[in-house]
């Protein structure tokens, strides 16, 4: 058998990531986060770019270190071509053209969302893997959708967010809340010592299997705006039945999407990824649909959910076995569909 070696680069947002994959199991996935952006309490891209251009020859060398091999015995480079911020994108682009052309190995580019779904075929030990078809639901503080999945690279976006996504939701709730950026794990934090059904937020209606954040977003506002003229303190006092009451609102918006999915495709298997993976409500209504509705659910390592280039490694490792490769002339693409 041989010995494929993948080095695998992620910079779509405000993560620098580099892996190293041998065969299907990640050797190293090293992830350097970008504090500066905390401040401005959202991501900025000039910033992201700039941060990028300083980490990446750091990341990819730690990612060597740490794997303990030499980039002469790597068999090829994938890097995230798109979707993401077109500045953060030229700059792994380039750093993977570059190191490619002077290795002298193959380029592989990689699509960030088929990513984030194909990192459930990573090589882990006592983790069961979706068998195809699948449904993918891919959430975090870029994306919202959900993914037929025929097979590795045939796939379709049966649903998707129409404005923010659902960890901007949760963010945007923490920031009305003056919670510190990114908000999602606190009110996750707080939602758990609080009532679920202690305020109620209505629910946006959209066609289809597509979501829509921002008119909840909104309404939390107004309705938050509303007590605080009542209460000054309504907030602190409240905090934590608010914040289950905001976070029962999102799942439920999700868990009735993925029921429709399931019920119009037939797919009973939902792989969930993307960094709202780690919410405790969401993994609370999987396991109900597991008992209720005979769902079976699959959730991957943290670290292979949040942003990362384990992920962009295993896509590399499969493009690789079916000798897929891009050629020099491959650029950066901040729309690109699955
Ligand atoms: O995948 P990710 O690290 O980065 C991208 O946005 O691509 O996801 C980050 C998002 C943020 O919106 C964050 O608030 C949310 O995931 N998040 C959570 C939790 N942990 C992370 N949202 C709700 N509950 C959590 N426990
Ligand atoms: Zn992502």
């Amino acid at each position: 058998t041989s010995k494929i070696y993948i080095l695998a680069i992620e910079s779509s947002c405000d993560d620098t990531s580099a892996a190293i994959l041998f065969n299907g199991k990640i050797l190293s996935n090293v992830v350097a986060n970008q504090k500066i952006h905390e401040e401005y309490g959202g991501v900025v891209p000039e910033l992201a770019s700039r941060a990028h251009q300083q980490n990446i020859v750091p990341v990819v060398h730690q990612a060597l270190v740490k794997a303990n091999i030499d980039k002469k015995q790597l068999s090829a480079i994938a890097f995230t071509r798109g979707p993401g911020l077109m500045g953060s994108l030229l700059v792994g682009t380039s750093f993977s053209k570059s190191l490619a052309l002077g290795l002298d190995i193959p380029l592989i580019e990689v699509n960030h969302m088929q990513a984030h779904i194909l990192a459930h075929f990573i090589e882990e030990e006592e983790q069961s893997k979706p068998s195809f078809p699948f449904l993918a639901m891919t959430i975090s503080g870029g994306h919202t959708q959900i993914v037929k999945v025929n097979h590795y690279f045939d796939m379709e976006v049966i649903g998707e967010t129409i404005d923010d996504a659902v960890g901007e939701a949760f963010d945007k709730s923490a920031k009305i809340l003056g919670l510190p950026y990114p908000g999602g794990p606190l009110i996750d934090k707080h939602a758990q010592k609080g009532n679920p059904k202690a305020f109620s937020f209505t629910k946006p209606r959209v066609d289809g299997l597509n979501f829509s954040f921002s008119g909840l977003k909104t309404g939390i506002l107004y309705f938050i705006q509303g007590k605080l003229k009542e209460n000054p303190n309504f907030i602190e006092e409240n905090l934590d039945d608010i914040c289950a009451s905001i976070q029962y609102t999102i799942i439920e918006i999700l868990k009735d999407k993925l029921k429709k999915a399931v019920k119009e495709t037939g797919i009973k298997q939902i792989a969930i990824g993307g960094g709202v993976s780690a919410n405790s409500g969401v993994r609370a209504m999987l396991k109900d649909g597991e008992s209720r509705y005979g769902w079976k659910s699959f959730v991957p390592k943290f670290e292979y959910c949040t942003d990362n280039a384990a992920m962009i490694a295993i896509v590399g490792y499969l493009k690789y076995l079916e000798g897929n490769f891009s050629d020099e002339t491959v650029t950066a693409k901040a729309r690109y569909s699955i």
